[in-house]
C-alpha cells in the first residue's frame, strides 16, 4: 500500500478537524481565530506571552467585547505561555503585533520572535501561517528562510502560508466566519493546505498567486481607508473654511447610488491597523526608491486632525471669552472607535495633550476605559451625568459610543466641540461641529 504524503496526511486531519492548531497571539485577531477554530471542532492551544491574558481565558473571562469565551463542551480553548505545545502541532497560526519603531518604520521583532520558536519546534508536515499585517515579501524573504534554516523544505517537510486577517472588532454582521479570507501558500501544496484549514472556519476562502500578493492586499485595503479618510477630513477643513456643514455634504453625496461611498471625518486616525499599515508599504517602496505620495499625504493630513480639533477647542472658548488655560474640559470617549475599549494610538491622546500644553483641566468619560494612562498619570473615567456636563466649560466628543446620549449631552453642557456628529439632527448654539 502506497505511503501517505506529508501533505495527504494533514489534509486528512485537517478535513477530519483532528489536527491540532497552535495560535500564536491571542489578541483581537488571535483570540477570534483560536476561538472559531474550537468552536468547529479542532483541538486548538492558544499561546500568548502574557501571564494575564493566559489566565483570562484559562478561567474563560474574555478581554474582548463582542468576544465570548463561552464554548460548548467538549469543545474548549486553553491558552499557555508554554511554547512545547508546538512539538507536535499540524497548524502554528502567527498573530502577533506589527507595530512601527520610533522612526514609524516596520517593526518586525514580535514576528521574528514568534517565527524564532516556531522554527525551534518545527517539525515535519506542520503547516505555518502567517496572519500579521506586513509589507509584501515577509513571508517569502523573512519567514521562509528562517524555518529552513534547521533543513527542513518547504512544500515538502512543512508548508508555509499567509492570509491576512480582516476581522472588524465591534462589527456583529461581518464576522471572521462570514468575511472572505485571502490566502496565499510559498507552494502550491502549502496553498492547498491553507485553504483546506481556512475552508473549515470560513464561508469563502480567496486564493492568490504569491504570499506577497496576500500581503499586499491587506495593504490596500487599509491604505484605502487612510486615503478616504483624508479625503473627507481635508473637506471637513475646507468646509470650516468656506462656512459650510462637512457632514451635510458628504450624506448628500451618498445619495448618489453609485460611484461613491461615504466616509466620514473625525479627530483623527486610531487603532492598530489604519495609522500603521500604509508605513509598512511606503517604507518598503522606499527600499525600491519610491516615494508612496498618496500614503504620505494621507498620513500627513490625518496627523494634523487632533490639532484641528484642539484649535476649534480653543476658538469657541474664545468666542465666550475664555482661554484653554484654566477651562474644564472633558473629553468624552477616548477609545479610537465607536464600542472599542481600545486606546491604541487614539487621537483622543494627542487632542488630550495639546489642551493639556495649553493649560486646560482634562478629564474624561469613557464608559468603555475606566482608567486611562496619559501625562505620566493615571485617569479615571469620571461619571457621565447632568453635573460632570454642566461643570464642564467644554465637551470635545472624540469617540461616538453608542451608549452616549447626544440630547442628555447637549441639554447640560454649556459647550461641544463635536468631532464625530454625535449630535447630528440636534440644532444648537452650543454646538460646534467639525
Ligand atoms: N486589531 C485588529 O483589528 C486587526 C485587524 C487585522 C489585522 N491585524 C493585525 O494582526 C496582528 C495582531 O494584531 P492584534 O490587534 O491582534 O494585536 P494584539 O496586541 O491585540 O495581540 C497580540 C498578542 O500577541 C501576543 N504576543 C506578542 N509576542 C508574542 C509571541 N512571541 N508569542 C506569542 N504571543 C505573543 C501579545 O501578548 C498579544 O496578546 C497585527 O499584525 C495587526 O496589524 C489587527
Amino acid at each position: 500500500m502506497r505511503m501517505k504524503s506529508r501533505k495527504e496526511a494533514l489534509n486528512e486531519r485537517i478535513v477530519q478537524r483532528k489536527a491540532k492548531v497552535c495560535v500564536l497571539g491571542l489578541g483581537y485577531v488571535g483570540l477570534p481565530l483560536a476561538l472559531r477554530f474550537a468552536e468547529v471542532g479542532f483541538p486548538v492551544f492558544g499561546i500568548d506571552t502574557d501571564d494575564e491574558k493566559v489566565e483570562k481565558i484559562n478561567r474563560g473571562i474574555s478581554y474582548i467585547p463582542g468576544v465570548s469565551l463561552n464554548l460548548q463542551e467538549p469543545k474548549v480553548l486553553r491558552a499557555s505561555k508554554d511554547f512545547s505545545h508546538l512539538d507536535d502541532a499540524d497548524a502554528a497560526i502567527i498573530c502577533v503585533p506589527t507595530p512601527l519603531s520610533k522612526t514609524r518604520e516596520p517593526d518586525l521583532s514580535l514576528v521574528l520572535e514568534a517565527a524564532q520558536t516556531v522554527a525551534k519546534h518545527l517539525h515535519p508536515g506542520e503547516l505555518i501561517v502567517l496572519e500579521s499585517t506586513t509589507y509584501p515579501g515577509t513571508t517569502r524573504e523573512v519567514l521562509l528562510p528562517l524555518l529552513e534554516e534547521r533543513g527542513l523544505k518547504s512544500g515538502q517537510d512543512f508548508f508555509l502560508a499567509y492570509s491576512p486577517e480582516r476581522v472588524d472588532p465591534g462589527n456583529e454582521i461581518f464576522t471572521l466566519s462570514n468575511t472572505p479570507k485571502v490566502i496565499a501558500g510559498i507552494s502550491p501544496s502549502c496553498l492547498a493546505l491553507a485553504q483546506t484549514l481556512y475552508s473549515q472556519i470560513v464561508q469563502r476562502v480567496v486564493p492568490v498567486s504569491t504570499t506577497d500578493t496576500a500581503e499586499i492586499v491587506k495593504l490596500l485595503e487599509n491604505t484605502f481607508r487612510s486615503v478616504n479618510i483624508a479625503l473627507v477630513n481635508e473637506f471637513a477643513i475646507m468646509c470650516d473654511r468656506l462656512g459650510l456643514n462637512v457632514w451635510e455634504v458628504i450624506q448628500a453625496a451618498a445619495t448618489k447610488p453609485f460611484g461613491f461611498m461615504p466616509f466620514f471625518p473625525g479627530p483623527g486616525l486610531g487603532g492598530h491597523c489604519i495609522p500603521v499599515d500604509p508605513h509598512y508599504l511606503s517604507w518598503k517602496l522606499r527600499l525600491l526608491a519610491y516615494k508612496a505620495r498618496t500614503i504620505e499625504l494621507a498620513d500627513e493630513i490625518n496627523r494634523e486632525m487632533p490639532r484641528f480639533v484642539a484649535e476649534k477647542v480653543g476658538e469657541a472658548l474664545n468666542r465666550q471669552r475664555k482661554s484653554v488655560n484654566g477651562s474644564k474640559i472633558l473629553i468624552l470617549g477616548v477609545a479610537y472607535k465607536k464600542d472599542s475599549t481600545d486606546v491604541r494610538e487614539s487621537p483622543a491622546l494627542d487632542v488630550m495633550k495639546l489642551l493639556r500644553e495649553k493649560g486646560g483641566d482634562i478629564f474624561y468619560h469613557d464608559p468603555w476605559v475606566p482608567r486611562l494612562s496619559f501625562n505620566g498619570r493615571d485617569l479615571g473615567s469620571v461619571p457621565l451625568d447632568a453635573e460632570t456636563l454642566s461643570t464642564a466649560d467644554v465637551v470635545v466628543v472624540i469617540t461616538d459610543h453608542s451608549r452616549f446620549d447626544a440630547g442628555e449631552v447637549v441639554e447640560h453642557s454649556r459647550l461641544i466641540i463635536d468631532a464625530r456628529n454625535l449630535t447630528h439632527g440636534i440644532e444648537s448654539a452650543k454646538i460646534v461641529r467639525l
